[in-house]
Parts: structure tokens; C-alpha cells; sequence
């Protein structure tokens, strides 16, 4: 297995191109098989979570053509089109769901418009039991029968779906993704209320509107949707990865440096930028993205707690545990999203962090420097911590499981190297 190797203390200058966001290129690829005629997709990021949903699509038959790359100052975006015209299978295997659990976005398109789906049940993972429940109790407010067996949730609705009022008890990312692509195709309106807000939900319904589905709300938590009887062809390109810009506007706060976020928007981000300007971290936008920099004098410590979008993203929470790491003062993370989300914790002590878990809330009292050690992470979050931790501590990190960083991060140690980082990928066997 591939580790990644970092010789912390250099301060990061340059520029990183931000790529196109996994999280909304996942159930964009999905969307394709709501129609029979070609869903364009562009500024698709190369990560192996792409290229899992592409797997599990084309077994289904879905015709995938890389349609190039755009190009745009060493940006390259992918671009597929995407043809489910000639589907033969309405079945997503364990194997693929077991590698990526939003492979579970196939099962809302495949019923709305098949009327069946078999799809794994995605099981527990490092951060978490993570559950569907709330997925199947809104497609089942909309008519489907389902029935678990065998590890698979089988789905039908030989009539098709049909309008309902959809409330979700907890706001659910995926699960409103599911819902709202079932409601473009289902009979008569679909009220989707405690909606999630997320900047990747916005892009997907706008991805939906440009098939011709009918759907007013969007941004806000309630969803209205008249269903419509088919969908046609679009193109879209997909919004920028607000998780990429915030890891690197951790990397180059922590190491002091100043980098421009290209192609980022401050405005898919506030929640972080907010907590980041009170900690004394210099961020202003720029026509071609964000800037961020930061001058020699300490970081401040600060509080967050993860919400849904608008609020602190769960998905920010490990990146910033590295800049409390070494910020002057105490700081608390509080995670209310995902109940085991400190995995990164143990790892980041190892490095010389003090931190303490107290439930859901983490105290991390700020240390003047980290050091180099090896590493290992479990999740994709928590793997870029420890990467940031790396840019910053005196000495060799050893990054292990590199695996987990290339399900979202593409060319990570190309782009960190490019503004100064030490940094390289050392390949490994099997
Ligand atoms: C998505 C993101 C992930 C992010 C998360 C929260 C993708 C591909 N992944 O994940 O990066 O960390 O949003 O912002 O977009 N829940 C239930 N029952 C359900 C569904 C969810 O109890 O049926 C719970 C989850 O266990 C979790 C919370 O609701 O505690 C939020 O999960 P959800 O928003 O659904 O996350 P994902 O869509 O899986």
C-alpha cells in the first residue's frame, strides 16, 4: 500500500487549483440513470470514489464516454457522459456498496424509474453505524415496498412512486439527495420538509431542473417537487469541492504560509472562514478564488461545533483539530453529526497534540510544535489531518493507508509539493 511521506516546517506559497466536489459528483453521476438520454457531467474530480460509482454504474449497463479533459491552467476536470438508455440491471452489489456507502444514491433514481431496486444495505463504517433508515421510511412514505433480505434492500414500486409528504426527523444529506431524485419522477408533488441545505443538494437540483424535473425550494429545508413524466438529456459541470478549499486553507494557515485557493468560493465555506478570521488567519477573495495567509504571529485558539450546512461542516472537524493543535490556548471541537468521529485523535497525540475526548466535545490546549511519527487513519477526513499535521511537525510523518486520501483527494501530495511542501508518495506492493 502507497504511504505519504512529509518532512514538515516549510511555510506553503502558490497556488492550488480546487477541483470539482466529490460529494456533488456522486449523486450527479446517479442522476443519469433518471433518463434515457446522455447526462453530460464536467469538472468531475479524478478520486477512486468516481471511479467506484462509475463501476457500479457501468455494471448496470449505464454507458459511461470520457468526453476529455478540460483543461484550465493545470485544473483538469474530467468530463463523462453519461447514457442510461440501455440499463440491464437494477442491482447494486455488495462489493461496490461495501467500498463506498454512497452507492446507496443509486437506489431512489432506479426506483422512480424502474419501478425496482436491490441494493446492498452499506453496513457500518469508521465513523460511524451510519444508517439508511431514514432513506427507506421516505421512499416508503412515497408508495415503495421494501423489504430487507439477505443484506439487500429490495425495492418495488411496480406503479411508480407517488407524491407524499417527506419529513425527515434528522436532516439527511443523502438521504435528501435520494428523495429528491425519486420525487422528479413520482406522481404528483412531493413536499420534502427538514431538507439538508448542503451546496452539493443545491447543485444536484439544479442538475434536476436542467433534466426538466420541476422543483421549487432550492437551498431552503423544504423541497416542493412536481413529479414529471420523464426526464431528458443535460449538461452540467459540477460546483467546486468546499471540503478540498478548507483543507487547504487549514494547510496553509498552519504552516504560515499564503496560497491562493484557486477557483474556490468563500461563500460555500462562511462557517469555516468565520472561525478561522477569529482565529487570526488572514482569508480575502480574489477574482480568481480565495487567498489565505497567514502571518508569523500565533494562531488564536477557538470553539466549533459541527452542524448541518449552513453550519460547521462534520467534515472540517479533523483539519481544524490540527490548527488548535498548535494554536496559543485552549480550543473545543464539539462533533454532533457522526457519533465515533475522533478517530484521528490518538494519532494526532502521538504526534504531540494535547487533546482530550470528552464525549462529543474534544479540548485540544495548543502545543508550540508537533513532531514527525507514523501514522495511520481510518477514514478520508481523518487522513488529511494527519497530512496537515505532517506539513507542520519538526521531522519525518509517515502517512499509512493512503488509500483512504485518494477517495477524495486528487493529486493531494502534487499540489501541497507545488507550494514548497516536502512531500512524496512512496509507492508500495499490493
Ligand atoms: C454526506 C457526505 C459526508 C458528510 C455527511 C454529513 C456524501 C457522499 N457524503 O454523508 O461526507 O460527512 O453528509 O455532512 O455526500 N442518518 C441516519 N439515518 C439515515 C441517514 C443518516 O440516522 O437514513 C444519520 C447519520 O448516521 C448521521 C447523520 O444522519 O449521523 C447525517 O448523515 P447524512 O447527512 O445522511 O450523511 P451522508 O449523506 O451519508
Amino acid at each position: 500500500m502507497d504511504k505519504i511521506v512529509i518532512r514538515g516546517g516549510n511555510p506553503l506559497h502558490g497556488t492550488i487549483p480546487i477541483c470539482g466536489a466529490k460529494n456533488a459528483a456522486l449523486p450527479l453521476m446517479a442522476a443519469a440513470l433518471l433518463s434515457d438520454e446522455p447526462l453530460r457531467l464536467s469538472n468531475l474530480p479524478h478520486l477512486a470514489d468516481i471511479s467506484t460509482m462509475a463501476h457500479l454504474l457501468g455494471d448496470m449497463g449505464v454507458s459511461i464516454a470520457m468526453d476529455g479533459d478540460a483543461q484550465d491552467g493545470g485544473h483538469m476536470g474530467r468530463v463523462f457522459v453519461l447514457d442510461a438508455s440501455g440499463l440491464k440491471s437494477t442491482t447494486a452489489p455488495y462489493e461496490l456498496v461495501r467500498r463506498m456507502r454512497a452507492s446507496i444514491l443509486v437506489l431512489g433514481p432506479l426506483l422512480a424509474r424502474h419501478g425496482h431496486a436491490r441494493v446492498s444495505l452499506p453496513g457500518g463504517c469508521a465513523i460511524g453505524t451510519r444508517p439508511v433508515d431514514l432513506h427507506l421510511k421516505a421512499l416508503q412514505t412515497m408508495g415503495a415496498q421494501i423489504e430487507l433480505s439477505e443484506g439487500y434492500i429490495e425495492a418495488h414500486a411496480p406503479n411508480g412512486l407517488s407524491g407524499g409528504h417527506v419529513l425527515f426527523s434528522n436532516i439527511t444529506v443523502g438521504g435528501t439527495e435520494n428523495i429528491l431524485m425519486a420525487a422528479t419522477l413520482a406522481k404528483g408533488e412531493t413536499i420534502i420538509a427538514n431538507a439538508a441545505r448542503e451546496p452539493e443538494v443545491i447543485d444536484l437540483a439544479h442538475c434536476l431542473v436542467s433534466m426538466g424535473a420541476k422543483i421549487e425550494g432550492i437551498g431552503t429545508d423544504t423541497l416542493r417537487v412536481q413529479g414529471v413524466d420523464k426526464l431528458h438529456g443535460a449538461k452540467h459541470a459540477v460546483v467546486v469541492d468546499r471540503i478540498e478549499m478548507g483543507s487547504y486553507a487549514v494547510a496553509a494557515a498552519v504552516t504560515g504560509g499564503d496560497v491562493l485557493l484557486k477557483g474556490g468560493r468563500a461563500d460555500l465555506i462562511e462557517s469555516v472562514i468565520n472561525v478561522m478570521r477569529g482565529a487570526g488567519v488572514e482569508i480575502t477573495e480574489e477574482p480568481g478564488g480565495v487567498r489565505v495567509r497567514h502571518k508569523k504571529s500565533a494562531i488564536l485558539g477557538f470553539d466549533a461545533m459541527t452542524e448541518p450546512y449552513p453550519g460547521f461542516p462534520t467534515d472540517m472537524q479533523a483539519q481544524m483539530m490540527v490548527l488548535a493543535s498548535v494554536a496559543e490556548g485552549a480550543s473545543m471541537l464539539t462533533e454532533t453529526i457522526f457519533e465515533n468521529r475522533f478517530m484521528h485523535v490518538p494519532e494526532l497525540v502521538r504526534m504531540g497534540a494535547n487533546i482530550n475526548v470528552h464525549g462529543r466535545s474534544a479540548i485540544v490546549r495548543g502545543v508550540p510544535k508537533l513532531s514527525g511519527a507514523q501514522v495511520m487513519a481510518t477514514d478520508l477526513r481523518a487522513s488529511s489531518s494527519l497530512v496537515l499535521a505532517g506539513l507542520v511537525a519538526e521531522g519525518e510523518t509517515v502517512v499509512n493507508r493512503v488509500y483512504h486520501l485518494d477517495r477524495g483527494y486528487e493529486r493531494l501530495e502534487e499540489k501541497l509539493a507545488a507550494c514548497g511542501a516536502e512531500i512524496e508518495r512512496v509507492r508500495g506492493e499490493g
